[in-house]
Parts: C-alpha cells; sequence; structure tokens
C-alpha cells in the first residue's frame, strides 16, 4: 500500500533534451518568503476575506527527474475586508522534502511530496499529493502541521481531487495505487469522519488523476495511461505510459455502492487528468472533462497534446455512452461554481492552451489565458493578455456566500509577468472575463507554474 510518489519516480534516462520543467517560470524558487506590505493596483472586494492557497512541484534541491516530481510547495495570499494582508510560500514539510525517504525502507503513505492541490474539508486545511497521505497546514501561516489520516481508516493514498458534496458536506474521494487493491473509493462525512472505504476491481494500474461525482452516483476512469514495469526499468521519470491495449472505460456506481454496483462503460480511447462538472440529466450521467485523444504515448515526459473540453453522457438504462467535444481550443485546468459541483450547470472556466507552442522546446514562448466557457449559447469569453503574462489556474469565488447567479463572483489566480520575473495575485469579475483583472495584488517574487488551488472564506474557518 501507500506507493509514495518518490518510490515512483525515478533517474530518468529517457528524458527529454529540452527539460521544459527547469525553464521559464516552471523553474523552483529557491527562497521561502513572507511578505505583508503588498501594492495593490485596483480595488479588491471588499466581501472578500479569506485565505486563497495553491500548491505546486517546487524542487528543493533543483534537479527533479520530472515536471511533477518536486517537492509540494503552498503559495498563499490572506484577504481581509478589500486589503491583502499577506503573502507567503512555504514548502509542505514532509519525509522527501526532508530527505528522510530512501534507501532500503518501504516507502510508506507518509512519504508523498505532496505537490498536487489544496483542501479545506472537516476544518482543516490539507495538502494533497498524487499519492500519499493528506499533510494538515495551519492556515494562518501556512506551516506544515503533520500527515493525517482519517483516525488511521485511511488505507493509503488519496487523490488530489476530492469533491465536496455542497449540500450535505460530504467528501467523496479514492486513492490508487499500483498494487492491489488498484482503486479504493472513500466518503467522509462533513466533520471528516470516515464513512465508507470500498475497494474497486481493475484489471491493473491506471493512472487515475480524478474522478466524477453527481447527485446520486461516482464516476470512475479506467484509461490507457498504465503503470509499467517496463518504464520502472528504463528509468523514464512516472513509470506510467500509453497502453494502445487497455480499453478506455468509465464506471458509473451509487455513492454509497459496492463494487458489485459498479456499471462500466466503454468510452472511445482517450485520457483525462481534470473534470469540469458531471451532474445527471434523465438517464444520463454526464462528465465534462478536458479530453485527450491521447497522452504519455513514448513516455511520461510526453505532456504535448491538445486537450479539449468534451462531455461524456452515460446511459444508465441502456448502458450506452457517448463523447462529444463542447469547445473547440485547447484547454486545461477546468473550474466552476463549486457550490455546482454534481449539479447541472451553465458556466465554467480554463486556462487557454497555446497549441502552437505547445511543445518542450517552445511552451516557455507559449501565451495563455483564462477562457469562460457560456455551455448554454456555446460561447466563450476570454482574456488573452498575449505572451508575457501567464495565469495559472483560475478559482471561482462566490461574491455571496449564500448563494447568487452562478458567475456572480471573482475568478483568482496568480499571474507570472515574463518582463519582471515576478508574480500578481489577480481577481477578476467572473461576468467579465475579457476585461482583465479588476485587482492586482503585486509579489515581491515569481510564483513558479503548478497546479491547483482553493478559496477559503473566513466564514468557513474554524
Ligand atoms: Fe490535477
Amino acid at each position: 500500500m501507500g506507493v509514495a510518489t518518490t518510490s515512483v519516480i525515478t533517474g530518468c534516462s529517457e528524458e527529454p533534451v529540452t527539460k521544459f520543467w527547469q525553464q521559464g517560470n516552471y523553474r523552483p524558487v529557491s527562497d521561502e518568503v513572507t511578505e505583508t506590505t503588498l501594492k495593490v493596483e485596483g480595488t479588491i472586494p471588499p466581501e472578500l476575506s479569506g485565505l486563497y492557497v495553491r500548491n505546486g512541484t517546487n524542487e528543493s534541491t533543483g534537479i527533479a527527474p520530472h515536471f511533477f516530481g518536486g517537492d509540494g510547495m503552498l503559495h498563499g495570499i490572506r484577504l481581509e475586508n478589500g486589503k491583502a494582508k499577506w503573502y507567503r510560500n512555504r514548502y509542505v514539510d514532509t519525509p522527501v522534502y526532508r530527505k528522510e525517504t530512501g534507501g532500503f525502507s518501504a516507502p510508506k503513505p507518509e512519504d508523498t511530496t505532496s505537490a498536487v492541490s489544496v483542501l479545506y474539508h472537516g476544518d482543516k486545511l490539507m495538502s494533497l499529493g498524487e499519492f500519499g497521505y493528506p499533510y494538515e497546514i495551519d492556515p494562518a501561516d501556512l506551516s506544515t502541521k503533520g500527515p493525517f489520516n482519517y483516525e488511521g481508516q485511511l488505507p493509503g493514498n488519496m487523490t488530489a481531487h476530492p469533491r465536496i458534496d455542497p449540500v450535505t458536506g460530504e467528501l467523496l474521494f479514492f486513492g490508487y495505487d499500483v498494487t492491489a487493491p488498484y482503486l479504493t473509493y472513500m466518503r467522509a462525512d462533513k466533520a471528516g469522519n470516515m464513512l465508507q472505504v470500498e475497494p474497486i476491481e481493475m484489471s491493473g494500474a491506471s493512472m487515475i488523476h480524478d474522478f466524477a461525482v453527481t447527485d446520486n452516483y461516482v464516476v470512475f476512469m479506467d484509461m490507457p495511461v498504465r503503470f509499467s514495469w517496463l518504464s520502472v526499468a528504463m528509468g523514464e521519470g512516472l513509470p506510467f505510459k500509453w497502453d494502445d491495449s487497455h480499453m478506455t472505460r468509465f464506471g458509473v456506481m451509487p455513492r454509497t455502492g459496492t463494487n458489485a454496483d459498479v456499471k462500466w462503460f466503454d468510452i472511445p480511447a482517450c485520457f483525462v487528468f481534470h473534470i469540469m462538472n458531471s451532474f445527471e440529466q434523465g438517464d444520463e450521467v454526464m462528465v465534462d472533462a478536458a479530453r485527450y485523444d491521447n497522452l504519455w504515448v513514448k513516455n511520461s515526459h510526453d505532456f504535448f497534446h491538445p486537450a479539449h473540453l468534451s462531455r461524456f453522457s452515460m446511459n444508465m438504462k441502456t448502458g450506452q455512452a457517448s463523447v462529444q467535444r463542447i469547445y473547440e481550443g485547447a484547454m486545461e485546468f477546468p473550474q466552476v461554481n463549486r457550490s455546482l459541483w454534481t449539479k447541472p450547470y451553465r458556466y465554467g472556466y480554463s486556462l487557454v492552451v497555446d497549441e502552437k507552442y505547445d511543445t518542450p522546446e517552445l511552451i516557455n514562448q507559449a501565451s495563455s489565458g483564462i477562457r469562460k466557457y457560456d455551455l448554454q449559447t456555446g460561447e466563450a469569453d476570454s482574456w488573452l493578455p498575449g505572451p508575457d503574462l501567464l495565469p495559472g489556474e483560475a478559482v471561482f469565488i462566490p461574491a455571496n456566500e449564500n448563494g447568487g447567479g452562478e458567475d456572480e463572483g471573482y475568478l483568482c489566480s496568480y499571474v507570472y509577468d515574463k518582463n519582471t520575473e515576478k508574480s500578481a495575485f489577480c481577481i477578476f469579475d467572473a461576468t467579465k472575463v475579457s476585461a482583465g483583472p479588476i485587482a492586482k495584488v503585486q509579489l515581491p517574487v515569481r510564483v513558479p507554474v503548478g497546479f491547483h488551488g482553493v478559496w477559503v472564506p473566513d466564514s468557513a474557518m474554524a
């Protein structure tokens, strides 16, 4: 159990000549910083009081063998009544960061870089990795309190993409591993008490980064990016690669169901890291996701394939599944108003991916942007700032925590400026994304390219 990141990332004989993750804003930063004097351009909405924290890899030795392989680093900004009180970046203090792992000891679930995402649930702020236990973080200063394992009931790995039911507060999640049971489904109540631990039968070890939840179902993705012993032997970064012989299938299970209740649907071959949202419509379970035709074909450094927003439909009566592209532009890091997780929705948000420069050699010349999708009209409204300003994942913050229109709120993102080599925390009006940021909190440092963040309003914090 608990195959941790350190044990699956190895030295790499097959690295690309251009290690894109050691260039431009993919490079790690060297210092942990605390800044309490922050210059603000524009106006921070006064109703925003809370903490935004984003995770990402930041190799402390300077040489990560894979883009995903660095130590977890949190970048947080605290807002209070329209003021930016502080910015901090802190490593997640794990045994991997402390260089206490390796040698001949078997990897433990604590031995994770914890570098992928951030969760606030059960009155705990947690850093999550692809593998291993969550790490509890102090929201006051982003220091690491220690690993958390649901009072011993978390059997091993926990995904970086759990979902919180917006009505009940229940946490639905899973862990996957390269040894049996390859997939374990779990639920915890609003307070963080484990309710269910359910091994799910799989044909072997697939990479399963995310999953989908609707009001009544969860959806597991079994796709052709597979664990490969050959890749282990070859030292190919992460030992997962595309396997043409493995079918793509999505398993739909009632949220309180068991392995025996999983209904598997054959899907045309594809790979998905991230799901935008999922919901039910009549007999159909719908999953909107960033769909790749394929990924990691040569090895796990082979990121450079475009993903497109696509809708998967699984009919629970007929057993038939279909998929259709719902927007043509390449994209990643899909987000929604999280109060509509599991429910029908109209608006989604993502990063814009520049296909022209989507190679390891050119990626640092690529432009990006933030795109808002209106899934009712099929139209998009995008902020496209050109090649010098590069946003990260845009997280939606409701203007009114007690309700309001679906897009009444803000998007927040760390935006890197190539000219100054510094970043700004930017806030956008989600009803007018193309208008650009309404507030920019200038940071004294750059925030490297990273992964996922969360907004925790003060009203939600214990
Ligand atoms: Fe992710």
